[in-house]
């Protein structure tokens, strides 16, 4: 027998959905793919070329367990550069992916029977490491009509005797929301004289949409705070497996302890790759990618809009819409289902990310090009236009 946590784990619709549109696409059907969460774009050109460096100077071995100093160091600067944060480089740990930091997170705070806060909708996996150490995933409902924002008075709330933290993601998946400054620093001055630990993912950080919003980095306005980023998102390094975090000082030890003996290292490849990633011919190519995903984003927007989508928030970072699908009379599951087998156009249901109202959201990805975005709008009219007697 196995451990009855495992039945918890439901496996990601994105992925069953994935595997479908492959079987399609292995079946001569065009399928575009609006359900992917990583960027279409290959790694750019310099990271690559550090790479075959690397390997050529025989990078091949573990490395230190909190990451190469040369690449912690790096990242600090890359706060000062980008943010006029003063981050310590001992302060970065560097880590298999954000998802290696949620874990080594979850074990570092919670005790069985702990809370960790989330949001709903949210990313999926969170919960799985919050369950994986025995702690207990408390979801906290997001409402539309508030532009998918959680309020201090929602938090406190929720926060109970076990209550060891809030865990927000800004830019979110799947909504697009960033955290509002004032709103980040109100929570983090009710969370800190609670002994609570204020974990900021920022995975989506620089892929930013109009202006970016009033910060840069949680840190800048809370110091305190566990912030997990990644190479994955706008680095364009999904497949590397790379990310890091920025912990408050006193937590550094205990994990460097639960890093050695959970992963060794993070790849050392992966780490000498990740040295060009802030280099000014990378940053380029990062930034224009910015650009063609903003592009990507208003057509997207507008053309759900005018086939009558509702869009609660137009995203200010990430490459999701979450869009209210009630128009179309049917659930969010048969509508991705009949969407992918009908008109080959694979997007994700809400209940992928949560269970407040999920059946009503589907995420759209905008990590195909403006053509494809194009493409899959016709398809998508068209589909409604077909199953207009049956639907709304
Ligand atoms: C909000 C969020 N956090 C963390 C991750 C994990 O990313 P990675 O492990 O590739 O860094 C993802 C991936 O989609 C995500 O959307």
């Amino acid at each position: 027998m196995y451990a009855q946590r495992i039945q918890r784990v439901a496996p990601f619709r994105v992925v069953e959905l994935l595997e479908r549109a492959k079987e399609l696409e292995s079946q001569g059907r065009r399928v575009v793919h609006l359900e992917v969460g990583e960027p279409d774009f290959p790694t750019a050109a310099p990271i690559v070329a550090a790479a075959h460096r690397g390997l050529d100077a025989g990078a091949t071995k573990y490395t230190q367990a909190m990451g190469i100093p040369a690449l912690r160091e790096r990242i600090a600067r890359y706060y000062a550069d980008t943010a006029g944060v003063r981050v310590a480089p001992d302060r970065v740990v560097v880590t298999a992916g954000a998802s290696a930091g949620l874990l080594l997170l979850s074990a570092l705070l919670l005790d069985p029977g702990d809370e960790l806060l989330l949001t709903d909708p949210g990313y999926p996996c969170n919960e799985v490491f919050v369950w994986l150490v025995n702690g207990v995933p408390v979801r906290i409902p997001l409402r539309p009509e508030n532009g998918f924002q959680i309020s201090t008075a929602e938090v406190l709330a929720a926060w109970g005797e076990r209550t060891r933290g809030l865990l927000l993601a800004s830019p979110a998946n799947p909504t697009g929301a960033s955290v509002p400054g004032p709103v980040l620093t109100a929570l983090a001055n009710e969370i800190r004289p609670r002994g609570g630990a204020l974990i900021l993912d920022e995975i989506y950080q620089g892929l930013t949409y109009g202006g970016g919003g009033d910060y840069r980095t949680g840190l800048e306005l809370a110091d305190d705070a566990y912030v997990l980023n990644s190479f994955s998102k706008y680095f364009g390094m999904t497949g590397w497996r790379l990310g890091w975090m920025v912990l408050p000082e006193r937590a550094v030890e205990p994990v460097a302890r639960l890093a050695q003996n959970l992963f060794i290292s993070p790849p050392s490849l992966s780490q000498q790759a990740a040295l060009a990633a802030f280099e000014p011919d990378a940053m380029a190519i990062h930034e224009e990618r910015r650009q063609a995903f903003e592009r990507r984003m208003a057509r997207l927007c507008a053309g759900l809009e005018a086939l009558g989508f509702q869009i609660p928030l137009r995203p200010s970072g990430a490459f999701y819409i979450y869009a209210d699908i009630a128009h179309t009379g049917m659930g969010a599951v048969e509508f991705c289902r009949r969407l992918l087998e009908e008109y080959y156009v694979a997007a994700t249901p809400g209940a992928d990310f949560g269970v407040a109202d999920c059946e009503r959201y589907v995420r759209f990805a905008f990590t195909t090009s403006e053509d494809a975005i194009a493409l899959a709008l016709d398809r998508i009219a068209e589909a409604l236009r077909a199953w207009g007697g049956s639907c709304g």
